[in-house]
């Protein structure tokens, strides 16, 4: 079968009542192109694997933002773990009930801290001791409890990219597992704040589950170090990974074996609830960012396929060295070559790959990067006074 053809029919064929192609050529480029069939199923696999009672699924807003998205995900049932009060407002426009949104992130600041208490959020995940003494002191002048959650820095490496990692001691998430005694302390003994429990943020793009194990034993034995203290929830953070290379094949993430994973090897105490904050596993695969070839440069000792959209739409293969599968959505060609895929930014990093088998490229041909659902049109930028990629849905 010729590269792309899968990839045809389920974009093109499937979703043709909708979004056909000669539409998609028409299209402004780059642009993000989503399955919200595939989302949905993705939910549905999300929702069957997670259905213990007390196991409760956050969608990171972070992973991608876009309205249709986010109502999908809210209309599901998820709740949303947000990092700034622009995500807040983000998840609580796209109709997340307050009390299902948790706030992470280091850098909280007495404004968002503030508007979060005043939306009645579910719980600050606090990233230090610093930080905690001001969620406390906003509240107090409130008169509000605030609910918090300490994040415990599990010192786990991921065996992720580095830039993506952030539960080792070096990272600069979470509070220290030497400092987690005094810190429950403090809480339990201010009149502001109100334990729920602790959280847990090990990395992203998973796909060896076995850090998930350790977490829990890790888990496990802080609980067993607190016999007296009542700690309503734990919060396990995201994480989970996605296959890049077949996206086809592998679309939704085998989100039976990471609950499991918890359910097995987690001690939970009676009546403790258990939150998950899934981005990535989401939305990644619903997800591709269509752009055109504006030239077929001849180099020395190789061609480079030029496209209309680079790292500013798509920053992930500048940033960590992501690669997303590359196809051509408009060739019919049975001439395969091998080119560079570039975009057209001015910086060397600029490259989506090296070396890929293509179909005959032309100038015109649309080019999809898959899998670009998650960490895509949410991190674009208008480095080179280039417009933000637009949105388009099968529906
Ligand atoms: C605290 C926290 N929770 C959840 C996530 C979502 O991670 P992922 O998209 O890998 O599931 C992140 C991502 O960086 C995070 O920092």
């Amino acid at each position: 079968m010729m590269p792309g053809a899968v990839f045809k029919i389920t974009l093109f064929m499937t979703n043709s009542t909708y979004f056909p192609i000669d539409k998609l050529k028409e299209g402004e480029t780059p642009l993000y192109y989503y399955d919200l069939h595939l989302l949905d199923e993705t939910l549905d696999a999300v929702k069957a694997a997670a259905s213990y009672p007390n196991f409760h699924v956050h969608y990171a807003v972070k992973a991608n933002s876009n309205p249709e998205i986010l109502q999908r995900i809210a209309a599901a049932g998820l709740g949303a773990d947000t990092v700034s009060l622009g995500e807040i407002k983000a998840a609580v426009t796209a109709g997340f009930p307050a009390p299902k949104i948790v706030f992470a992130g280091v850098g909280k600041t007495d404004a968002e801290i503030t508007t979060a208490l005043q939306y009645g959020i579910g719980c600050f995940n606090v990233e230090s001791k610093a930080e905690l003494e001001v969620i406390e002191s906003l509240a107090a002048e409130m008169g509000v409890k605030a609910p918090v959650a300490l994040r415990v820095n599990p010192e786990i490496d991921a065996h992720t990219h580095h830039y993506i990692t952030t539960g080792l001691a070096e990272n600069k998430f979470g509070i220290a597992m030497t400092m987690i005694d005094e810190l429950v302390d403090y809480c339990i003994k201010s009149e502001s704040l109100d334990f729920r429990g602790f959280h847990f943020h090990i990395g992203s793009q998973v796909t060896d589950l076995t850090p998930f194990k350790i977490l829990c034993e890790r888990i496990n034995s802080l609980q067993e170090r607190l016999p007296d203290i009542e700690i309503p929830l734990i919060n396990v953070g995201g994480g989970l990974g996605i296959d890049y290379d077949n996206p086809d094949s592998n679309p939704i993430p085998d989100f039976k074996s990471y609950f499991d994973i918890f359910h097995e090897n987690l001690k939970l105490r009676p009546g403790q609830q258990l939150h998950f904050e899934l981005g990535r596993a989401i939305v990644a695969q619903c997800g591709s960012l269509i752009t055109r070839v504006v030239y077929v440069k001849e180099g020395v000792g190789k061609k480079f396929v030029i496209v209309d959209g680079g790292m500013t739409a798509l920053i992930r293969p500048a940033l960590y060295q992501a690669h997303h599968k590359i196809e051509n959505i408009t060739s019919n060609s049975d001439i395969e070559e091998r080119y560079d895929v570039v975009g057209p930014i001015c910086e060397s990093s600029d490259v989506f790959g090296t070396d890929e088998p293509l179909p005959l490229t032309k100038r015109g041909d649309l080019i999809a990067l898959r899998s670009a659902g998650a960490y895509g049109e949410i991190m674009a930028s208008g480095y080179n006074c280039r417009p933000l990629p637009g949105s388009v849905f099968s529906r």
